[in-house]
């Protein structure tokens, strides 16, 4: 099935290929597990590796830094691509099949079809990235329709992009179970991004108050406190810690995302902010 150079695992390059494989796996009553990736892969990937095959007889991941959920400014053409390295480790991991498609096999020339999820993509990532989740959520509908999955695991250090992939599975009745992968973080509570690696060692120093902000206002918010000062204290320790612009802090109904102005059901907090050119967002649950 391997379509191009070697690589220490089976590669499926097109659909109909991926298609072939699942199909034989289907028909011998095995159950799928799927990953989706952008690459660049770290301990938080490799984690939601280990969740899909302790839920799946085979596992496939998929590696497509998607074109359409990047911004015109944003950073799609500098994203790390790492393929071969990438590959090692999938396999090291065990994964059956990576799913790499390129950009023409996933858009042929006039594919005009755009899924776009209401209310959960109102704020937040939606308000900074307008067309950002219109993108993730026709790429990931794609997805689970050429591999249909039994199960797909997400991180929730994309939050939102989880709520946003739950309501979709929901609202298409895709028959794939959504399980969310809990956040990997560094030493000092960095939570692992692959838009880290464009962290200088000054930048890094400075997007370490990141969770300890996070933790910080979530302690507080547990035992009843107000968010709103809570929230103007997190973005000045932000600034002062050496972030360049918070673009939200905000606590919101872990279900909805709507605000909420204290933690009186189960929430979230969430946060994105820029340190030099760099754009992190985090979450923690309250
Ligand atoms: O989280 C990601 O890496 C991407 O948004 C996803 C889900 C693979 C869709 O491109």
């Amino acid at each position: 099935m391997s379509e191009t150079a070697p690589l220490p695992l089976p590669v499926a390059r097109s659909v109909a290929s991926l298609r072939q494989t699942v199909k034989d796996w289907r028909a011998a009553g095995l159950r799928i597990g799927f990953v989706p990736t952008m690459g660049a892969l770290h301990a938080g990937h490799l984690s939601l590796v280990e969740m899909a095959r302790a839920r799946a007889d085979r596992v496939v991941v998929s590696i497509f830094v998607n074109p359409t959920q990047f911004g015109p400014s944003e950073d799609f053409g500098k994203y790390p691509r790492q393929e071969a390295a990438d590959a090692a480790r999938l396999a090291a991991f065990g994964v059956d099949v990576l799913f790499a498609p390129t950009v023409a096999e996933m858009y042929p020339a006039g594919a005009s079809t755009t899924v776009t999820v209401g209310l959960v993509t109102d704020r937040l990532e939606g308000e900074f990235r307008p067309t950002h989740f219109a993108g993730v959520a026709t790429v990931v509908a794609k997805l689970l329709n050429q591999v249909r999955p039994d199960v797909a695991v997400f991180g929730e250090k994309d939050y939102q992009q989880l709520l946003v992939v739950r309501r979709l599975v929901r609202d298409l009745d895709i028959d794939t179970d959504i399980v969310p992968g809990p956040t990997v973080r560094e030493a000092d509570g960095l939570a692992m991004s692959s838009r880290n690696a464009y962290l200088s060692s000054e930048d890094r120093a400075i997007a370490a108050s990141l969770p300890s902000v996070l933790n910080f206002a979530a302690t507080q918010l547990r035992t009843g406190a107000d968010a709103a000062p809570l929230i103007e204290a997190g973005k000045a320790e932000l600034l002062k810690a050496g972030f360049g612009a918070v673009q939200y802090l905000d606590l919101a109904d872990a279900e909805t995302l709507a605000p909420l102005a204290k933690a009186d059901r189960p929430a979230r907090l969430l946060v994105a902010a820029l340190v030099g050119r760099t754009r992190l967002i985090d979450n923690i649950a309250v």
